[in-house]
């Protein structure tokens, strides 16, 4: 399974103003596109349960991995405002549950090596890890992730939510740039070397 970290950033490392700010009040539309058509592309998105709460709803065509420590209750909250939310533990069958809806949410309390243990045996091919801050930093951690895909909007925040929470050594290695709009929204493609 090949996965990747896809994020937006300030031009000075931020992903948000505060744990609540949803990423689409700052973005520019060639980000939200770009998200748009690589999540679909991948159809599996791991966040964590703070970031899924900013938007708040399914999004069509993708599987969302919820992480939270307590995903029962969270499904139990999910139920009143209309999304079915399935639980995913040691013993969920992840190829049954697959083709049951292109449009799913999961939610999970695994670890994160099980986690990804679990979704390569489903034969996932791409999982596409969607922040906030602690879940790009845990991932990263864990030594677990391909690649970087940053979108670096032209914007400074000064202080807010870090792409990554906690202290990392990873190397990475230039894969490419490109122009995504005409105002200075950056795509930078970047390899994690694994250790
Ligand atoms: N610009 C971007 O591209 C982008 C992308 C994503 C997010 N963001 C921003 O990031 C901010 C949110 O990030 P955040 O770091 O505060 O929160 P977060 O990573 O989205 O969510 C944190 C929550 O995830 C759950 N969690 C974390 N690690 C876990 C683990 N190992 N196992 C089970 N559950 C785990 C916990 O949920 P429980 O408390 O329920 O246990 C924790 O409170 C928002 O501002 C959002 O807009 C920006």
């Amino acid at each position: 399974m090949k996965t990747f970290i896809i994020a937006a950033v300030t031009i000075d490392g931020f992903i948000g103003r505060d744990a609540k700010q949803p990423s689409s009040q700052w973005t520019s539309q060639a980000d939200k596109r770009w998200f748009g058509q690589r999540t679909k592309a991948a159809r599996f998105c791991v966040m964590g349960r703070k970031t899924y709460e900013t938007f708040n709803r399914p999004l069509a065509g993708r599987i969302l991995l919820v992480q939270t420590k307590k995903p029962i209750e969270w499904q139990k909250k999910q139920a009143p405002i209309g999304t079915f939310v399935t639980v995913i533990d040691d013993t969920t069958n992840l190829m049954q549950l697959i083709t049951a809806s292109p449009t799913q949410v999961w939610a999970s309390k695994l670890p994160i090596a099980q986690l990804y243990q679990r979704l390569d045996e489903a034969k996932i091919e791409e999982l596409a890890i969607c922040g906030g801050s602690s879940i790009y930093a845990q991932w990263m951690q864990a030594n677990l992730v391909d690649e970087l895909v940053l979108t670096l909007e032209p914007i400074v925040f000064g202080q807010g939510v870090k792409l990554f929470n906690q202290s990392l050594t990873s190397k990475l290695r230039f894969i490419e740039e490109k122009k995504l709009n005409e105002a200075g929204t950056r795509l930078v493609r970047l390899g994690v070397l694994r250790n």
